[in-house]
């Protein structure tokens, strides 16, 4: 069973039967997280990329509850200095996790970590758990490849629709397109109001577009997929 649960921006906790794998723990500093970094339970740790809004608070928690970081190598080799056990991997490269397989894929996007030491390249990640197929694109733009990532066949896809520093609601729109996913959950929205958006606009359009079912979360809400 794997149920997802949003803590605002791209901050997500996964619960895969049992583990519970966070995903761009952005929480202290996040105006919208509906529950602290000394609250958030974690066996693993997924960073798509340096940003703060997206390492957020991996530190304080991989040492709280000891979880093991996947993220890109440099960003591996940072977490580390700073006494973090981490599992390094990189862009087009998966591993079996004991919670499921997981891949980094491209963003277009940047990774400088909060010291301004370079992170990498940006990531998003494919998880394959359960027989499903969970996409978090992480920050990006737009880029024809999500046909790639699409031809996987994705249950669901977790999507930056706040423009500005990401994709905005009309390329998320055709990135829908190119990924056709089952279910496409927004994000990185509404977390500061240069990314305000509306997210019900944006799934009516979906809806009328595409074949793919949207769905808008409220943060701290868990949703259950079948
Ligand atoms: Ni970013
Ligand atoms: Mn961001």
């Amino acid at each position: 069973m794997i149920s997802l649960t949003w803590y605002g921006h791209s901050a997500w906790q996964i619960d895969f039967s049992g583990t519970q794998v966070l995903l761009d723990p952005f929480l202290s500093g996040n105006p919208v997280a509906p529950l602290t970094a000394d609250e958030a339970p974690a066996d693993f740790i997924i960073v798509t990329h340096g940003h703060g809004d997206h390492l957020g608070d991996t530190v304080a928690v991989a040492k709280r509850t000891g979880a093991t970081v996947i993220a890109n190598a440099e960003i591996a080799g940072w977490l580390q200095k700073r006494g973090v056990k981490t599992h390094p991997q990189h862009i087009g490269g998966g591993f079996q996790h004991p919670f499921g397989y997981v891949k980094l894929t491209i963003a277009v996007h940047g990774s400088s970590l909060p010291d301004g030491s370079y992170g990498g390249m940006p990531a998003g990640v494919l998880i394959s758990a359960a027989g499903k197929k969970l996409y978090h694109a992480g920050d990006t733009g737009l880029f024809v490849s999500m046909e790639l990532i699409g031809d996987e066949g994705l249950d669901v896809a977790l999507l930056p629709i706040g423009d500005n520093y990401t994709m905005g609601p009309d390329d998320a729109l055709r990135a829908v397109k190119l990924l056709r996913p089952r279910l496409v959950i927004p994000m990185h929205y509404n977390t500061w109001d240069l990314i305000a958006q509306d997210a019900h606009a944006w799934a009516e359009r979906v809806r009328a577009e595409t074949d793919t079912r949207p769905l808008v979360m409220n943060v701290g809400e868990t949703i259950t997929l079948e």
